[in-house]
């Protein structure tokens, strides 16, 4: 076991007073991130330093440039974010760090550095599940939510339905079986030409189409389940592309168009299916696809239907950045967890369960 409890109980309060400071640090894919909050929910500073344009020319993240580009950019971006929140490294309290999924090299980096910082600081440090960051980014900017909730994690890695029985206890509820949603936006962005990264690129398609355009799969619709599929859909609109010699202006935005507005139905289905199955009122969305507006506008209907509440982090803190990993790791510490200088990178991390017999069931 990597994360432990610390000797002696700590005072939870003192680690959301404004006045501890928390430095974050996320490298599991193509961003180098880190970050400085106050007391789990004051940004005073965020520094995202993206490697797009390094993997750009790629059409996606090379795992071994992702790494030496995190290993040029950790300690610049760390100074820069002490920096902007006019802090100190002394008057760091404690470290934050995603320690998995993601790619082992680039999360590697990370790791090292929170560990070289909180040895030669004698500070503290601990680390956290890059999704549960993800969903921490709506407790960032919501101080006043409390679990029990329902999570969508959308990214280019996931797409979970979490239940969120308390603070760091979660319970996957539904997930996909193969594509995670931002992987198919990608994956269609690159059969289109698009570029990389998709999402944002199809979605700016899509403003201008017909959602109706053109036929898409709905898998696993009607099926009693909480899982997603998303590999048929790029299939079926590498078919029509093949179908369709004209590729004109209209017929691309159409395809983006009826792309996305089916990723969005069966996203939003299945968030209401898991509502009503588990009983609560209280949903998140996260993760980069969380960005995408058309999701967060028909989500937050469909949730507001159910007599629920939908809660969202701005699109800045939907992508991977550091400071939800703050936020997450600030919770842990302040519940007195620390992690072991034997905490490594894991790149198939599994989320922290809710024991079986109090979490939801599904
Ligand atoms: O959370 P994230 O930054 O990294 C992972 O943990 O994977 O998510 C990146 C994913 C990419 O697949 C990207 O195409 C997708 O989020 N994405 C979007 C939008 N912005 C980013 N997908 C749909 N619409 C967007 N506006
Ligand atoms: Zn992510």
């Amino acid at each position: 076991m990597q994360n432990s409890l610390a000797g002696g109980a700590p005072d939870p309060g003192q680690y959301f007073d404004s006045g501890f400071l928390c430095l974050g640090l996320e490298t599991s894919c193509d961003e180098t991130s880190a970050a400085v909050v106050a007391g789990a929910h004051q940004i005073r500073s965020n520094v995202i330093s993206s490697q797009i344009a390094v993997h750009q020319r790629f059409g996606g993240v090379v795992p071994e440039i992702a790494a030496r580009r995190h290993l040029e950019r950790i300690v610049p971006v760390v100074e820069q974010a002490l920096q902007e929140a006019h802090a100190s490294l002394d008057q760091i309290g404690g470290i934050a760090v995603s320690y998995g999924p993601g790619l082992v090299g680039a999360l590697l980096v990370g790791v090292s550095a929170a560990k070289g910082l909180a040895l030669a600081l004698g500070k503290p440090f601990i680390g956290v599940h890059h999704v549960e960051g993800h969903i921490y980014a709506n407790f960032l900017v919501h101080p006043e939510l409390e679990p029990p909730a329902l999570c969508l994690t959308v990214s280019g890695g996931h797409t979970d339905l979490v239940y969120i029985r308390a603070h760091g206890e979660f319970r996957v509820v539904g997930r996909t079986r193969d594509d995670a949603a931002g992987e198919a936006f990608d994956k269609v962005a690159r059969l289109l030409g698009l570029g990389y990264p998709g999402g944002p690129a199809v979605e700016a398609q899509a403003r201008q189409g017909d959602p109706q355009a053109y036929p898409m799969p709905r898998a696993l619709a009607g099926e009693d389940t909480l899982d997603f599929s998303f590999s048929g859909l790029k299939t079926a609109v590498a078919r029509l592309i093949q179908e369709l010699p004209d590729r004109n202006p209209r017929t691309l935005s159409n395809l983006c168009a009826s792309f996305q507005a089916a990723v969005v139905d069966v996203l939003v289905s299945r968030t209401v299916q898991a509502m009503k199955k588990l009983g609560v009122r209280t949903v998140l969305l996260s993760g980069g696809v969380a960005a995408n507006g058309e999701l967060r506008r028909r989500l937050e209907e469909a949730v507001r239907q159910q007599g629920g509440r939908l809660y969202m982090p701005p699109a800045i803190l939907c992508t991977d950045n550091a400071a939800m990993v703050a936020c997450a790791g600030t919770y842990r510490l302040a519940r007195g967890e620390r992690s072991g200088w034997d905490l490594n990178a894991v790149p198939s991390l599994a989320l922290p369960e809710a024991p079986a017999a109090s979490g939801a069931s599904a």
